[in-house]
Order: structure tokens, then sequence, then C-alpha cells
């Protein structure tokens, strides 16, 4: 079934986006047949008078799974030395190309004992690697609520990866309190500031709990512009759903997230918060990055929202993403955190309400 309402969503006059993301999401899991997507795409594109590959994405139509040969990159040879003065390479003979995905349920103990015999690893998650200069001290955001089960599953895949990566890192869990909706945009706002307050971070991974990379060439470092991480989820069979998607797992460095006056603080609920994000981001001048091919290949941890409901306001935001951008974000955000230190994390623990961020007329 062709979703003609979805369609709809997509603005036609400008490249910003105001498109109902989820309902089309909803009708691309749905769709078992790449046909029945490729059509979409295809229709995606005579609305939006756009085709669904911009610089910097390197995205063949996900009609062809021949886009899944490997890259020709070049790795080092396994024979390469580092030097601890110099920067690390960004593409390291430790970094083969997967990384296996067990989505087992494990515990949190079990993980932090795992990890407590790598002595390196200071408290939360703090590492960095010693035969080489990090190219990039990355705080790794993960916004929270009621999913204790996913969150050692994810740093169980991270960790080594990162280390693999030769990327400084630590961890930073933003879990909201109270009774709002859950507002995943303000926490990593939150999160941000926090982290900030720790060290000078030069890069910022926006990464939802349930999220694991396939694939530790997938380097979690930050770049010139933007960066979208989860360009192919399991759960849109490894399909882009759509061009603006930068849900899931994103990066900027410290200054473009400054620069763009961070998340939204409006959407509550899920749903839309990614859109914005994509919208301030071109609105501050950037284009977006993706990894190539099946690096950028993510396994979803499988569940339901849990309760947590829709954000139906989220297309009205959208279409004053641009009057906003500047009136609500990182500027108009006050929060009383509650901080507890792990051996694997920080937890940041706040109450959120729309008070927190009053936004004056636009
Ligand atoms: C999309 O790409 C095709 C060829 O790849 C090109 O002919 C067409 O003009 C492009 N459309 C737009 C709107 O850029
Ligand atoms: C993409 O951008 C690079 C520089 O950022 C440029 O050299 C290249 O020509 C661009 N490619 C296309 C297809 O626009
Ligand atoms: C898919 O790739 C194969 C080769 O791997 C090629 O022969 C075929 O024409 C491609 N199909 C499309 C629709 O591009
Ligand atoms: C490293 O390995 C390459 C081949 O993979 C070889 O040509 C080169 O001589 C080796 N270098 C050292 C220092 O062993
Ligand atoms: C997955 O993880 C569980 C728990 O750590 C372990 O018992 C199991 O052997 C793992 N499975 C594979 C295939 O690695
Ligand atoms: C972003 O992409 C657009 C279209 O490909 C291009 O015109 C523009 O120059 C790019 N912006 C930057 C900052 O590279
Ligand atoms: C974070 O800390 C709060 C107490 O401040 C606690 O209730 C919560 O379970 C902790 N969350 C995680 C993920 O550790």
């Amino acid at each position: 079934m062709v979703c003609l309402l979805c369609v709809l969503f997509f603005s036609p006059q400008d490249s910003f986006l105001t498109a109902n993301t989820y309902l089309f999401m909803v009708q691309a899991q749905g769709m078992m047949l790449r046909d029945n997507v490729r059509t979409i795409r295809h229709m995606i594109r005579l609305y939006t008078n756009k085709n669904s590959t911009v610089n910097g994405t390197d995205y063949p139509d996900g009609s062809n799974s021949s886009e899944y040969v490997a890259q020709p990159t070049a790795f080092l040879p396994e024979n390469f030395t580092y030097a601890v003065n110099l920067p690390c390479p960004e593409k390291l003979p430790s970094m083969k190309g997967w990384n296996h995905v067990n989505m087992t349920e494990i515990f949190m103990e079990d993980i932090m004992l795992q990890f407590s015999k790598h002595t390196d690893i200071e408290e939360a998650g703090h590492w960095k690697p010693k035969d080489c200069k990090a190219r990039w001290k990355v705080a790794i955001l993960i916004p929270f609520r009621n999913r204790h089960e996913h969150l050692p599953i994810l740093l169980h895949h991270l960790i080594p990866m990162l280390q693999r990566q030769r990327l400084q890192f630590a961890f930073y869990v933003v879990e909201q309190t109270g009774t709002h909706p859950f507002n995943r945009a303000m926490l990593f706002n939150v999160g941000f500031k926090e982290a900030m307050k720790d060290l000078d971070w030069d890069c910022f991974v926006f990464h939802d709990v349930d999220h694991i990379p396939e694939n530790d060439r997938n380097y979690y470092g930050c770049g010139q512009m933007p960066r979208h991480f989860a360009a192919k989820l399991d759960k849109y069979m490894y399909i882009l759903p759509y061009n603006e998607f930068f849900g899931g797992v994103s990066g900027l460095t410290a200054e473009q997230f400054q620069k763009i006056n961070g998340f939204p603080n409006a959407f509550w609920g899920w749903g839309g918060e990614d859109d914005d994000l994509w919208n301030r981001v071109h609105y501050a001048g950037f284009n977006v990055t993706r990894p190539e091919g099946e690096i950028g290949k993510y396994k979803s941890i499988p569940h339901h929202h849990r309760g947590e409901v829709q954000f139906l306001g989220r297309y009205k935001l959208l279409r004053y993403s641009k009057e906003r951008q500047y009136l609500d974000g990182l500027n108009n955000l006050h929060y009383t955190p509650e901080i507890t230190l792990t051996r694997l994390y920080k937890n940041i623990s706040v109450n959120l309400s729309p008070e927190l961020a009053p936004v004056t007329d636009y």
C-alpha cells in the first residue's frame, strides 16, 4: 500500500522538514516489499522536488543489495605502530568492519564487573587511549527513562568499539523524572551543559539507548559537518526512511551544537525533535554527513513505547523551526539536576517541565 497521506505531509515549497515522520515510518515498517518502499521514495522525491541523496550522504536508493559491498577504505596495516604524541588515525586496523551484536539481557552489575578489570576505564566510563593522542574527546549522551535493561546492552557494545576507535570518551545517562511526557531533546540539552562542566569535550554523540551499531568502522568522532550515524536501522529494513531523517544517533562538535542553540526544548512526547534539529543544522548553514554503505547499520532493541505518548503538536512547531531556533534551546533552559557517579556512566537525573524553558512569543 502506498501511503498517500504521508506524502502530503512533505512540504513541497521548501527543503526543510515539516513531515509527519512517524506516520511515514510506521508505514515503512509495515511494508515488507522493497518495491513499495522505492515507490514511496520516488513519490517523496517528486513531492519535495529533491533527490534523496545530497552531498555528504552516499546513499543509493536502497534498492540494490550491491550497495553493501565492502568499502574500499584504506585501513592501516596490522603492523602499524602508534605514536604517543601523534593523533590516533581515524581508520585503524583494530576496526574490523563489524561489531557482533548480542541482544541478550545482562545485568549492569555484570557489565561493571567485566569492565572494572580494565583498570584504565575510570569512573563514569571515562577512557582515553594511551598509545596515541585521541583525535576527539567524545561525550556520549544517552536520554533515559524506564529502560533499565537496555543500558547495559548498549554499554557492553559501545565501550569496546570506542576503544578500538581510539577515542577519548565518557557516558552521560540523562534520566527524566516527574510525570511530564518524555522530552528527549531537553535531556540532550541538559546532558550537554552538564558534560561541559566536566571537561572541554569537543564532540558530542546523541545516542538513543536502544540503538546498537553493527559496524565498528562507524567512527564516533565529529567532523566539519554534523553527522548522522544511524543511517540504516534494521527496523526500517536498513533503508533511510527519508532524506531528512536525523534520529537515533547523531553527532555534533561542541561548537556546532552551541551555534545551532542545541535542541528545541518544546517537544514533549516522542517525535519531531530530531526533524527540528535537522532544520536547525541547515538554517545554521551546515549539511549533514552519513557513513557510507553498511557502515551505518544499527540494530534496535525491540520494545514498545511503553506508555510514552506521541507529541502531536510537532507539525506546528516544525513549521516555525526557524523562528524558534534562537528563542528555545540551550539559551532558555534552567534545571536542577541530581547527579550520581557510577562506574560506567554519570547519572544525571532531572525533573523536567515546560516552565524550565520559557519561550517568548514569536
Ligand atoms: C536528481 O538526480 C537526477 C540524476 O541522478 C537528475 O537528473 C535530476 O535532475 C535530479 N533532481 C533534482 C531535483 O536535483
Ligand atoms: C560534495 O562536496 C565536496 C566538498 O565538500 C565537493 O568537492 C563535491 O564536488 C561535492 N559533490 C557534489 C556531488 O556536489
Ligand atoms: C543490482 O546489482 C546487480 C549487480 O550487483 C546489477 O546487475 C543489477 O542491474 C542491479 N539492479 C539495479 C536495479 O540497479
Ligand atoms: C607492514 O606490513 C606491510 C605489508 O602488510 C609490509 O609491506 C611492511 O614492510 C610492514 N612494515 C613493517 C614495519 O613491518
Ligand atoms: C550473548 O550474551 C550472553 C550474556 O552475556 C552470553 O551468555 C551469550 O553466550 C552471548 N551469545 C553470543 C552468541 O555471544
Ligand atoms: C550543503 O549542500 C548544498 C547542496 O548540495 C550546497 O549547495 C552547500 O554549499 C552545502 N553547504 C556547505 C556548507 O557545504
Ligand atoms: C539515576 O539516579 C537516580 C537517583 O538520583 C536513580 O533513581 C536512577 O535509577 C538512576 N538511573 C540510572 C540509569 O542509573
